[in-house]
């Protein structure tokens, strides 16, 4: 059996993300559970905001990077902060960015199995924002997990080299990427 291709990434830009460290973190438990997995950091790609004109110019290199590196996986960590209850416009625009088909080409989403993941230093850990989230994936064909993490008090669990430092907490982040790896490898049958 092949290990499944896991692409894992965080809808935020900022050099000191915490959903960047956190998916960093799920990504070492899928790895250490026999997944291949490559972190994709949306800052890297440098997306425009999503316009049909950019578009029909041609897709920005970052976004095709994306779009293909999507399309190759078998499984995505997906880790969401929360602006206002809702989902990042950098993940929303990310998302339409790769949502966008080629003709005959494959879209980036379907069937793809999504674990999802939130963090916010407030107390509720970016839970509303996963509702938004996991709408709009489920809407796309991604077969998102039932299961789901959102980490409130991030700021105090994760210490200076980007370890969670909450043994609790690190089996709840490794549960979900183990799960994640289970349920790809099987659809990779
Ligand atoms: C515009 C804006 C709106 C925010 N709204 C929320 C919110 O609704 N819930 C929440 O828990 N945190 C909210 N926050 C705080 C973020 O959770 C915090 O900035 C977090 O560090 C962002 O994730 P990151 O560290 O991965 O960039 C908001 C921050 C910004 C800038």
């Amino acid at each position: 059996m092949t290990a499944p291709k896991i692409i894992a990434l965080a809808g935020s830009l900022r050099k000191d993300s915490f959903n960047q460290k956190l998916i960093n973190e799920a990504a070492r438990f899928a790895l250490e559970s026999g997944a291949e997995v490559e972190v994709i950091k949306l800052a890297d790609l440098d997306l425009p905001m999503f316009d049909e004109d950019i578009e029909s110019q041609g897709t920005p290199p970052g976004a095709q990077l994306l779009k293909d590196k999507l399309r190759a996986a078998d499984g995505i960590l997906l880790s969401s902060p929360e602006y206002n209850g809702s989902i990042t416009a950098v993940l929303k625009n990310a998302i339409d960015w790769a949502s966008r088909t080629e003709q005959g080409a494959l879209p980036a989403f379907r069937n793809k199995v999504t674990a999802l993941y939130a963090s916010s230093p407030g107390g509720l850990g970016g839970l509303r924002g996963l509702n938004h989230v996991r709408d709009i994936l489920s809407g796309i064909g991604s077969l998102v997990l039932a299961d789901q993490l959102a980490v409130p008090a991030i700021h105090t669990l994760i210490d200076d080299n980007g370890r969670i430092n909450d043994p609790l907490m690190v089996d709840n982040v490794a549960g979900l990427a183990q799960q994640l790896v289970s349920v790809a490898s099987k659809l990779n049958q």
